[in-house]
Parts: structure tokens; sequence; C-alpha cells
């Protein structure tokens, strides 16, 4: 078994489409490559047993040789992670070479638009990363593009051990459609404590106290205390300034249908976004989440709200926690754990049916999980984690997923199904163009409309 690099892969599949006349790739996709329906081939090696932590499992002769395995995870702290649990799988699976089709591109904007392309041109990976909640069920399910995994969890013993609030997530008519891997928390307030120092400016824990901060800082000279960048970076800076606004139950209410998208407490959530908006960088679009992340080490500005896998970056570029960078809840959400969870499916018609499911098997296991987590800068979805393997922040993670109010994220696949999330997008991106609250506040009324 060994892990390609997408390069590597490409040069793999060209050599294939020379020696294979049947080739016959289709994928748009730049990174990785689809044909793996083409590369079958078992590889003659004898039956092995490996352990996979929780249970063995058989490798048959006739088993696939490889397996596809698509995510958006290609740097800053998310590949790393990813090749901690492809460690664990080339241990337990020797003979199964693991073909990572990672597509580039934070919170999968890239990857989707590749992996959806390939789905509709019936050329699927194996198995691919999908978040629990709407994507999930609203996407791959509705399409039946997925198979059912109820016999794993079964076997794996995974329902005593994945927690009971994921579960409903990730099933529909009792049918379980994924592993999950991790959970993550999406309102973070990550700070440089220097810059906070020098400006005495302590952690705000409300709006108000963060709208008072940011002026502080701006009128030290600080042009843009909050760092954000590319647009899907202001859907999720949305998500968090509208759960602390309307607090969980408006926020709650959004998705189930209890709060209405023209009532008032939701035009003073859209008031307090435009505002934050305002302490924003001119040049956030052209920046990835780690570029925005860096603005914060380096001390351009003060602050971030980003999902916890900015700490896998942090700790990947070396800086260390509580002296190169601070985090608490985002102000006005605290108690409130806003998640969301990356979990695997297996692909209806997978190529490499067997491999897949031995991916799955070690996606769901608490080796390939405490190996994937601590480096990823999330916690495991499973329960009974090492928690010596973890950080600071992590195991103040844990403690706030065990204890606080949970709440879905949007931008991260929970609350809303595609089409939703899509005309959402749509008007934030109107709206960082011509900060108008009341068209905004229509266009939202017209996606739930649609596609709510
Ligand atoms: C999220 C994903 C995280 C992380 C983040 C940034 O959607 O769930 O694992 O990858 O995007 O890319």
């Amino acid at each position: 078994m060994r892990t390609k690099q997408p390069f590597q892969f490409l040069v793999l599949i060209v050599a294939l489409a020379l020696t294979l006349a049947a080739c016959g790739s289709s994928s748009t996709d730049t990174t990785a490559a689809s044909g793996s329906s083409d590369t079958t081939a078992a590889s003659g090696s004898t039956d092995t047993t490996a352990a996979s932590g929780t249970t063995d499992t058989t490798v048959h002769q006739d088993m696939a040789s490889q397996v596809e395995v698509f995510s958006w995870w290609t740097g800053g702290g998310e590949a790393a992670g990813l090749e901690a649990m492809i460690k664990v799988f080339a241990a337990e699976y020797p003979n199964i070479e693991f073909v990572n089709s990672a597509v580039a591109g934070g919170a999968g904007t890239n990857a989707r638009a590749v992996l959806a392309s390939r789905l509709q041109a019936n050329d699927p990976p194996d198995s691919w990363q999908g978040h629990a909640g709407q994507e999930l069920i609203g996407t791959y399910v509705a399409a039946d593009q997925i198979e059912p995994l109820n016999f794993l969890y079964d076997q794996e013993g995974w329902l005593d051990v994945m927690p009971e609030t994921l579960i409903p997530l990730i099933s529909k008519d009792g049918n379980i459609y994924s592993v999950p891997v991790n959970i993550h928390r999406s309102n973070v307030l990550w700070a440089n404590p220097k810059v906070l120092a020098d400006a005495g400016v302590e952690m705000p824990t409300t709006l108000d106290e963060f709208f008072t901060a940011l002026d502080t800082l701006k009128a030290s000279g600080m042009e843009a205390p909050l760092a954000m960048g590319e647009q899907w970076t202001s859907m999720h800076l949305f998500e968090s300034i509208m759960l602390a606004s309307m607090g969980p139950d408006g926020w709650e209410g959004l998705w189930n249908g209890s709060v209405a998208w023209d009532s008032p407490e939701v035009t003073q959530g859209l008031e307090d976004f435009a505002k934050i908006l305002g302490y924003t960088n001119s040049d956030a679009s052209a920046l990835a989440w780690q570029d925005a992340g860096q603005l914060v080490l380096d001390g351009t500005a003060a602050f971030n709200i980003m999902g916890d896998w900015q700490e896998g970056f942090f700790r990947e570029v070396g800086s260390v926690p509580g002296t190169d960078y601070v985090w608490a809840a985002t102000p006005g959400t605290e108690g409130n754990f806003q998640f969301l969870s990356d979990s695997f499916v297996l692909a209806k018609n997978a190529p490499n049916r067997d491999a897949a499911v031995a991916w799955l098997t070690v996606a769901g296991s608490n080796a390939g999980q405490d190996a994937f987590n601590p480096v990823k800068g999330s916690i495991p979805a499973r329960n009974d984690a090492d928690r010596s393997l973890y950080g600071e922040y992590l195991l103040s993670a844990m403690d706030d997923w065990a204890s606080n109010r949970v709440v879905g994220s949007l931008t991260h696949g929970v609350v809303a199904n595609d089409s939703w999330k899509s005309e959402i997008d749509t008007a934030i991106g109107l709206f960082l163009l011509d900060r108008d609250v009341a068209s905004f506040q229509t266009a939202l009324v017209a996606a739930q409309e649609a596609s709510g």
C-alpha cells in the first residue's frame, strides 16, 4: 500500500491509459482522476488478515487492490490529518493502494463541484467526504448515490460509541449512511494575545464587547482588526453572528420553520452582520481561510472567526497555543456549540467496494480517529478517545461538546440542503457588494420559500 500525491496519480493514470485501451477517464478534475473503474484488477496477493483495531478484516484474493477516497483536505493541517489516518489504514490493509483524490479548496467549494460532475457522469470515487446533516441526506441520499452502512455499524459496534445526537443526522428511514470521523466547532473566535494586550483589549464575550474591542483596535491604527477570507468564510462569519444575535432558539428556528425569515430578529442579526463586516479586510475575497488565520498570527489582524481546523493550521505552522493565539466562543455564543461533522460514505456501485468498506472501517475506528483528529484540529466523533493525545484547545472542545447546547452549522452542511444553502450563498455574495440589509433579507426570505 502506498499513498499517492495527485501528480503521481495522474502519472499512473496516463500510464494506465496507454496500457489499457479501455481507460476512458472523463474527469474534469485537475488534481484527482477518474478511471478507477478500469483499475480493479486483482493484485494476485494472497489472502491476509489484518487487525482493524476493533475487528479482524480478511483481505480476499479477488478483492480490489486500491481504494479511491475523495476529500478537500489538501493542506494547512488538513492533509496532515488525512495522512495520519491513511497511515493507520496502510498498517491494517497493506495490500490496498490508497488513491488520494483530494481536490484543494476550503469547505469543499471546488471539490464538491468536481464530485457533482463525477456523480453526474456515473464515475463515483469509492468513498467521499460529506457533512453529516442535510448535505448528506438532502443530496447524496436523496439522489440514491450512496449505500446504507447499517451492516458496518452492527459489525463494528459503532452505535455504542458514536454520539446519539449524530445518528439521526446521518440516517433516513432507519438506514445509516455515513461514518463520521470527527466533530468540528464552527463558532470559535481566534485572537492574537499580544495584539490584544498592546491595545488594552480583553477577549470579548458579548457582541457589544466585540464591537467595542474592534473599535478600540481600529482607533489604535489597525485597519482591519477582523480577518476574513474568500466568500464561504463570510457565510461562516454569518452563521456565528446570527447565532450570537438570535440565540440558539432563534438560529434553530430559521431551519425548523418556527422563526420567520422576515422577522425583526432576523433584521437585527443581519444588521449585526453588516456592522461586523465593516471591520474586515478589503482583500478578503483573495484569501484562503489559512491566509486569514495567518493575518492573526502576524498581528496584522487581531481576530478571526473560523472553525477549529484553524487550530490544525496554527499548530502545523509551529504556533504555540496560549502564546501565539488564544480562543473563545464567538462573542455572544458562549454555552453553544455550533457543530459540523466530516463523514465518509460508500458510493453505490463503488468500483472497489470491499476496499472502500475497509477504508470506512478504519475511518470509524478508535485508532483511525485518534490518529486523524489531534492533527486535523477536531475532536473524534467516537466518545472513547484517548484524551492524552489531544492538546489544550481540543480538550476544551471535548468538554464543551459534552456540556454545551449543540446547534448546527449552515456553511458546513448540517442545517440546510444544498439548494437552500446555495441560494443563501448567492444572497451573501450580493450583500458583500451592496451591504443593503433590506434587499438581503428579501433574498433570504425568497431562498427559504424556494428551497427551505
Ligand atoms: C469544512 C470541513 C472541515 C475543513 C473546512 C475547511 O467544510 O468540514 O473539515 O476541511 O471545511 O476546509
